[in-house]
């Protein structure tokens, strides 16, 4: 029983995955670099992890002699900053927890990890993957050590935003007081199942390059750009307590409208930023005067768009806009090759488009210009894989080779 025992407490291993989130309300801004701890609170919405997830292992094992870190197959820095502030965190909630006496049944803290990650989408479609990977990093490794508090916290300290992919559905990470931003966290405001109406698609992008990045560039941003002082003091607390009660109404046209605001007023920041700095791109103006027009046609809010710090747009509507939408976003930008693979996700329904819709709505077609477009919604927070032979990582410790 004492071999068994000891061999089981040889090697454990976690794995779980995480969401990617969207912001309505947008964190841009640092006031504490180092802690992660925002200039302002920010609102999102947590994305289905049937069509966007990452999926994390976590192993620890005494035959460890490093610890190591293998992203979508490819061994990583185990050393970057962000990952060691996780690990550190995790660790020393699990050594709190356990009173400082060395738990015999439980696992060694002194052992060292190995981490594999991988993404169910392709990385270079730009869709935000540091707050899965963070997020789930997290939620792995505190499966790991047995820890059941609340982590938004700890997975803040890898990504501002990976603390909102903590929660599922609607969730707020409040900008806190405290300089020790123990009370920066992630609060949902509203489960996946609030509005079951709401749909997500986001159109990703053909040919995109790499833009500055957002540590970097909300870093600029805080030192140079008043607007941003003025957005985090003024705009957001009024804009915050508005977009909730719109969620709470499940109110689309207060909730986009706010939602085609907030994006706006973010990239106008950046513009306000000295060097200035520039997400939006020709693209993006296309398919911001695209949505404009398609909601005045109906007179009234349909769909409503937002950007973050890269070119894809991310566009929410209720389900039964959605069929007709993505004919005009086809008809807008027919597809170049993968004609059959334009629609990905949640099954879209067929529309026939008006003569006047057309009209109005599909001015001057860019082809080729979104690559394709991924149907989705809102989803759960992050979940716990029971089935071992999900492991990314096999009994040896290594990443299992992919079929
Ligand atoms: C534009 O969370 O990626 O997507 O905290 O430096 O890791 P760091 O930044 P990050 O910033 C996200 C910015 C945004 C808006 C948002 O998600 O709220």
């Amino acid at each position: 029983v004492a071999a068994a025992m000891a061999a089981e407490r040889a090697l454990a291993m976690a794995t779980c995955t995480a969401p990617v989130n969207i912001a309505v309300i947008k964190y841009w801004g640092k006031r504490d670099t180092d802690l992660i701890l925002p200039i302002n609170s920010s609102l999102s919405v947590t994305l289905h992890q049937d069509q966007l997830k990452t999926t994390t292992t976590a192993a620890a094992s005494r035959d460890f002699t490093e610890d190591r870190l293998w992203l979508n197959g490819q061994e990583a820095d185990v050393g970057h900053p962000r990952v060691q502030a996780c690990l550190r965190e995790v660790r020393r909630l699990a050594r709190k927890r356990r009173g400082g006496a060395e738990d015999t049944a439980a696992l060694s803290l002194s052992y060292k990890i190995h981490i594999a990650s991988e993404n169910n989408f392709p990385t270079a479609a730009g869709l935000a993957s540091s707050a899965a990977g963070y997020a789930c990093l997290v939620s792995a490794l505190a499966r790991l050590y047995g820890l059941e508090e609340e982590l938004s916290e700890v997975a803040r300290r890898g990504s501002g935003s990976a603390c909102r992919s903590m929660f599922g559905g609607f969730v707020q990470w409040q900008r806190g007081e405290r300089p020790d931003g123990s009370d920066s966290l992630a609060l949902q405001v509203a489960p996946e199942t609030h509005w079951p109406e709401l749909r997500v698609l986001v159109l990703v992008v053909s040919g995109e390059k790499k833009p500055v990045g957002s540590t970097a560039g909300m870093q600029t941003s805080v030192e140079t750009s008043p607007l941003l002082k003025h957005r985090a003091e003024v705009v957001v607390p009024e804009r915050l307590a508005q977009m909730m009660q719109h969620i709470r109404d499940r109110d689309f046209e207060g909730f986009g409208q706010l939602a085609m605001r907030d994006s706006n007023q973010f990239h106008a920041t950046c513009l306000d930023t000295f060097p200035p700095i520039f997400y939006l791109t020709d693209l993006s103006r296309h398919i911001i005067a695209l949505a404009h027009r398609y909601n005045a046609h109906h007179g009234h809010t349909k769909v409503a768009y937002t950007f973050d710090a890269g070119p894809n747009a991310v566009i929410f509507a209720l389900a039964d806009a959605v069929a007709e939408f993505v004919e005009v976003v086809r008809r807008s930008f027919p597809p170049a090759t993968n004609g059959d693979q334009f629609v990905r996700g949640l099954p879209v329904g067929s529309a026939t488009l008006s003569q006047e819709l057309v009209a109005a709505v599909v001015t001057e077609p860019v082809p080729g210009a979104v690559q394709y477009i991924l149907h989705t919604k809102p989803g759960p927070g992050p979940q716990l894989v029971d089935d071992p032979s999900q492991h990314l990582l096999g009994a040896d410790g290594l990443p299992r080779s992919r079929a």
